[in-house]
């Protein structure tokens, strides 16, 4: 064993999921297993969670969480060694992670400061015998435990907080400063004061010992105003200190594989499941699609391009493709895609809401996954895509760039191509992809070698979780 990691999170798959940040935390702790890296995760215990800790050992108790008491609960999950934060006046409510029927909880910025005061503990004093080497914060909302470390003493701990989404940020009035334990001294602009008032991923940003970001071209990206959001010169700052550095995400591939699956199993060398997942799904929605079949599952946001949706797809029906989409969020949007399937019946569905089964049952039947986002950290779903042979269209930014490799006349004569990617992200250069796309579906050669190079795209976690091992291995050495 080189090492122990405190991995600490909002979310973590299979426990409690609202985007890739919870497969990314629930895939870390195998993935880094095989490194040689032991890593344990902290999340709040949730009311859907706290059934699940029954009779777990408490580890930890701490005392004057802003309003109460908090237990550390420890345990295992599918093979994850889980410690979960009991504090039922932050966490046993009816709702979301972050929101409740009236929407976002008003105390999000002390109930993520909990969760990272008592990471914070773990690291410095250890528990029931483990006390890790590093502590790993995602995100805004574990921002604070680095800053906690900083502030409050590090026990040796050493800090990484990785950047999933810069555009959730952690905001909290300056007034709270107090209130969240942070020092009056540090409210000026080179540390915690964030446009007059708090923002966790800062204290986080500008505490932690190393900063990770979801995918190197992001890690560039976030340098540059239109996509830092207001963090950029902090972010700019770290880099040239050498602190910064982008590691792509990977797929579980336990759980993410075309072989894998109960139905219609299917792999690059016998893709005969691929017709019939295709030819089930279709019967599913009453389609009929004589051209690419496509789908998009999103959370169904402004980030994720959903709104062009209704601009490309009129052209892309009457080319012969079809499309299915499966998400849930906007109302605008969610009516939009509901607008659409209404206008092409027989060639658009869509499924309102959250179904991690029928996500499988889309990617095994596809032919394309369509990923049209404004700015993509990283994004799980094109890598899906190339896994199952559904060839990603995706513009061309964050994560995106960095995994697929566009058809252009060069890529796809050195049989490299494994996608589309088009730049900027509007109506026109989308629209140009899926013509691409149709044309490059009428192909039937080309195609096929497309999407076997797609299939053949390394996209499990070996080489990212050896890049973890490696940051981890240089702070601790
Ligand atoms: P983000 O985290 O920004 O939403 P990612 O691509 O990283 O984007 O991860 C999204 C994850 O959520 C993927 O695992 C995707 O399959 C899943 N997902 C999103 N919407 C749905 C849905 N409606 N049903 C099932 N899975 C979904
Ligand atoms: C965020 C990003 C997404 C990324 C995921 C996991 O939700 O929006 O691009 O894949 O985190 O890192």
């Amino acid at each position: 064993m080189k090492g122990r990691v405190l991995s600490v999170a909002s979310e973590c798959v299979p426990l409690v999921k609202t985007g890739g940040l919870a497969d990314v935390v629930g895939a870390l702790p195998a993935a880094l297993a095989a490194e040689g890296w032991e890593m344990r995760v902290l999340l709040p215990a949730y009311r859907s969670l706290r059934a699940r800790a029954k009779g777990w050992p408490e580890v930890w108790r701490e005392p004057g969480l802003w309003g109460g008491e908090g237990r550390v609960l420890l345990g295992q999950v599918d093979g994850i060694e889980v410690m979960l934060l009991d504090a039922p006046h932050l966490y046993d409510r009816e709702g979301g992670p972050y929101a409740g029927p009236q929407g976002e909880w008003g105390d999000n910025p002390q109930r993520f400061a909990a969760l990272s005061w008592v990471a914070a503990a773990l690291a410095r004093e250890g528990a029931a015998g483990w006390k890790p080497d590093v502590l790993h914060a995602h995100d805004w909302q574990a921002g604070f435990a680095p800053a906690y470390l900083a502030y409050h003493g590090s026990g040796g701990c050493r800090s990484v907080l990785t950047i999933h989404n810069i555009a959730f940020q952690g905001w909290a009035e300056g007034g709270l400063l107090a209130d969240l334990r942070l020092p009056g001294e540090a409210f000026h602009s080179g540390a915690l004061e964030y446009y007059g008032g708090l923002s966790s991923l800062k204290a986080g940003l500008v505490t932690a010992d190393r900063i990770t970001t979801v995918s190197p071209r992001y890690a560039e990206e976030l340098m540059r105003p239109e996509f830092g959001m207001g963090l950029q010169g902090v972010i700019a700052a770290r880099a040239a200190a050498g602190d910064v550095c982008g590691i792509l995400n990977g797929v579980d591939l336990s759980v993410w594989s075309p072989e894998g699956e109960a139905e219609n199993p299917y792999s690059a060398k016998d893709p005969k499941g691929k017709d019939a997942a295709r030819a089930a799904l279709c019967a599913v929605f009453g389609l009929e699609v004589p051209g690419p079949l496509a789908i998009v599952v999103s959370r169904l946001t402004d980030q994720k391009g959903i709104d062009l949706l209704p601009a490309v797809v009129p052209d892309f029906v009457a080319a012969g493709g079809g499309l299915v989409v499966l998400g849930s969020g906007d109302p605008g949007l969610e009516a939009a895609m509901k607008d659409l399937a209404a206008r092409f019946p027989g060639r658009v569905a869509v499924r309102i809401g959250y179904d991690e089964a029928m996500s499988h049952r889309l990617f095994q039947g596809a032919d394309a996954v369509l990923v049209p986002s404004r700015f993509e950290p990283c994004g799980l779903t094109q890598m899906y895509g190339l896994r199952y042979g559904a060839l990603p269209v995706v513009a061309a930014t964050g994560g995106l760039a960095d995994t697929v490799i566009g058809a252009t006349p060069a890529s796809l004569s050195a049989g490299v191509a494994t996608g589309f990617v088009f730049h900027p992200t509007d109506a026109l250069a989308f629209g140009q992809a899926l013509r691409q796309l149709v044309a490059l579906y009428a192909d039937r050669r080309a195609w096929t070698r497309a999407r076997k190079a797609a299939m053949a795209q390394p996209v499990g976690w070996e080489t990212s979780a050896a890049a973890y091992a490696a940051l981890y291995a240089g702070l601790v050495g």
